[in-house]
């Protein structure tokens, strides 16, 4: 699916297929240190990309691809279910979801990207591909930093609500977004 960015850029949404293994690794060695330090749902090795989406079928990739080239310039995760300290920092918050009602989102952007609307663009094409899904919430994938203020505000524009607080390496938010039903 080819979309149009805010700032009048074409991006190709598509779903994380093997064959890109090569170059996710390259956009992902090449994100800033800042992004790095937010985002980060597996190591960002060969090994590491093989081992998330190797046998299991429960993590699903998404990718954009720079229009008419073959580099990738997004990228996002969506997990069936809970990661471990996730579902029990939720069970301490008192939420009742089964792990099979859950899915778990991790976004990120290239830097050059940021803030032209492609993250929103992802959000969107990841909605349309879970929405025959049981899933019922989605949760951030080890949540969100306090300080990592574009990405509040891009969570809290699409509807999430802060679910609870916790620290880790700095003060962080846990945030879910009620699925609508099909
Ligand atoms: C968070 C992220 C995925 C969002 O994707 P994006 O393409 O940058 O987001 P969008 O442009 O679609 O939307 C960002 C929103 O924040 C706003 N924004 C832009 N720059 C901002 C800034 N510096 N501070 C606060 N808000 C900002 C924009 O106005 C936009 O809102 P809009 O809906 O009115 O346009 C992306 O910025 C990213 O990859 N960041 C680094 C990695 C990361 O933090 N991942 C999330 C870990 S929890």
């Amino acid at each position: 699916m080819i979309v149009l960015t805010k700032d009048g850029r074409n991006a190709e949404l598509l779903k994380f297929e093997p064959v890109h293994a090569d170059q996710l690794l390259s956009y992902l060695v090449n994100l800033s240190g800042e992004s790095k330090a937010r985002f980060g749902p597996h190591p960002f090795t060969p090994d590491g990309i093989e081992k998330v989406f190797g046998s299991s079928c429960e993590i699903r990739g998404y990718i954009a691809l720079e229009a008419g080239t073959d580099q990738i310039i997004a990228y996002s995760l969506i997990k069936a279910g809970y990661l471990e300290a996730d579902g029990i920092r939720y069970s301490g918050y008192g939420f009742q979801l089964p792990a099979s009602a859950v899915c778990t989102y991790a976004p990120s952007v290239a830097d050059q990207w940021q803030g032209s609307g492609l993250g929103s663009n992802m959000f969107e094409f990841i909605l349309n591909d879970i929405r025959q899904s049981d899933f019922r919430t989605m949760i951030l994938w080890g949540g969100v930093q306090s300080s990592n203020s574009r990405a509040l505000v891009f969570y809290q524009k699409r509807g999430f609500r802060v679910a609870g607080e916790f620290e880790h390496d700095g003060p962080n938010l846990d945030m879910y977004l009620p699925l609508p039903d099909h």
